[in-house]
């Protein structure tokens, strides 16, 4: 990430008005301009269809920075920053009083809106004569399965060139996804032992304690497996496997990322697991179940749960298996990579009580709590010979004395600066949805799990005799 301010430029965002833009997308700008990397000129321009003004505008913007800023409110930053607000009323003529309101010649556009009104998002901005100079940035989902994220794409292209298209993953704004690469590539101790020779199975659990938040609508739509899985899982797994790049440029990153998509055999629905929460308690608190939850069919057959083995067919990991995992309502929040090496190939405390060695095992906490713990096995203190499994640990709060940024002010930054390391490439994408696509056209029946829980059964049979070591 540079650390200068991005030449000149417009902020576009189209669905300003709603919950994206008021929870990631103001306070995240509102914290580039706190630190000075905003451009130094510039509008920002919200567009939605809701009725209001500048000024309501302005009044929703800061009332959004006041409760999700993560740095908090300062009334004269804020007043600097609200001065550069605009808005336009989505209506027949918006996209004209848009040509019309953008003051510099390049401008980057958010769209901010549900997945099926991009088409003519894009489209209006390339009649309104928007096409040149624009950087346009789209939200996850890109499309639903293999041809509806082909479709889209043809669709972009009409109007824009794969250049201008920044595709947004927030997983990949975490500093903790991007330090995967330096772990990884930055200490050759690491980077000898991580292939099929060293490690017997990798594991990437993202659990999530919260339901769905009043998000019935879409998550019907969804499911864990598109909204998490197809995306934020295989995000961090791309980068987990990957060859080592020529250089840093993004292209160079962004190809080997897509040779791992390639080389990934698509999911077989016999290892895959889809649950869906019933009733529970998280916390101490009763919730719900899924088919009880606002905009939720009574009847629904949509996964909350989704677990599955993955294969990646190179010399690298023919052989390793890949056990992915996320949920809704599980008993805590924790996204976490683990990485389980082998057993020593054998036992040397023969007559003692230690009768198995277990195993070493290198956990990257994605979130909350984000760090490295590696664990070994050491001699417990006293006469006989006892082991135990102990932790060399990594902390980012205590070694950085700091929490990590919020991923959006990364990513906004790295589009003003038109860089595209972080943000995902159409083959790559096209390519992820078929690895899914089998499960999509021949789900696995679904199993249930109490709200709380750590999923269904089944997925603790589709990982034996290994076990999920976050629990
Ligand atoms: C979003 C999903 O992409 O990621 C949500 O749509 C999910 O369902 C969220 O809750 C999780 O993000 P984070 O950063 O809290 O792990």
């Amino acid at each position: 990430m540079s650390l200068k301010p991005p030449a000149a430029q417009d902020i576009v965002i189209i669905g300003a008005s709603g919950d994206l833009s008021r929870r990631k997308l103001l306070p995240a700008l509102y914290n580039l301009a706190a630190v000075g990397l905003l451009p130094k000129r510039g509008a920002i321009i919200g567009l939605a269809r809701s009725n209001l003004n500048t000024e309501s505008f302005r009044e929703l913007a800061r009332e959004s920075v006041r409760q999700f800023s993560r740095s908090g409110f300062d009334e004269k930053r804020w007043d600097e920053f609200a001065s550069r607000l605009t808005y336009i009323l989505l209506d027949g003529g918006g996209y004209a009083r848009l040509a019309t309101a953008t003051r510099e010649s390049h401008r980057f556009v958010y769209l901010a809106v549900p997945p099926s009104a991009v088409p003519a998002v894009v489209r209006s901005l390339n009649d309104a004569g928007l096409k040149s100079g624009t950087r346009l940035v789209i939200e996850k989902p890109f499309g639903r399965d293999v041809a509806s994220a082909r479709e889209l794409n043809r669709t972009l292209h009409e109007s824009f060139a794969e250049s201008q298209i920044f595709r947004i993953d927030h997983y990949l704004g975490k500093e903790t996804v991007e330090n995967i690469l330096v772990f990884r590539f930055g200490n050759s101790v690491f980077e000898r032992v991580w292939n099929r020779d060293a490690i017997d199975n990798i594991q990437i659990t993202v659990a999530e304690s919260i339901g769905i938040e009043g998000r019935g609508a879409f998550y019907e739509e969804a499911g864990a497996l598109r909204d998490i899985v197809q995306s934020h899982v295989f995000q961090v797994l791309s980068l987990l496997t990957m060859e080592p790049p020529a250089d840093t440029a993004a292209e160079s990153i962004r190809d080997e990322k897509a040779k791992v998509f390639r080389a990934m055999r698509p999911l077989d629905p016999d290892r895959t697991v889809r649950g869906q929460y019933a009733g529970g308690s998280v916390d101490g608190d009763a919730v719900p179940g899924y088919r009880e939850e606002k905009g939720v069919a009574p009847d629904s057959t949509t996964e909350t749960f989704f677990a599955a083995q993955v294969e990646i067919d190179t010399w690298r990991w023919a052989g390793t298996p890949f056990f992915l995992r996320t949920g809704k309502r599980l008993p805590r929040r924790a996204t976490e990579v683990t990485i389980v090496f082998r057993e020593a190939p054998l036992c040397l405390f023969e007559g003692t009580s230690v009768e198995r060695l277990r195993p070493n095992h290198l956990t990257l906490r994605i979130q909350p709590d984000e760090g490295i713990t590696l664990a070994f096995l050491a001699k417990q203190p006293g006469p006989e010979v006892k082991e135990q499994l102990v932790r060399m640990d990594f902390s980012y709060g205590d070694s950085f004395m700091t929490r990590p940024e919020e991923s959006y002010e990364r990513l906004l930054h790295d589009v003003m600066h038109g860089d595209h390391t972080l943000f995902m490439r159409e083959d790559a994408v096209e390519r992820a949805w078929m690895i899914v696509q089998p499960v999509l056209d021949n789900p696995a029946s679904l199993c249930t799990y109490p709200a709380g829980s750590w999923g269904p059964g089944e997925a603790e049979d589709l990982i034996a005799p290994r076990t999920w070591h976050l629990r």
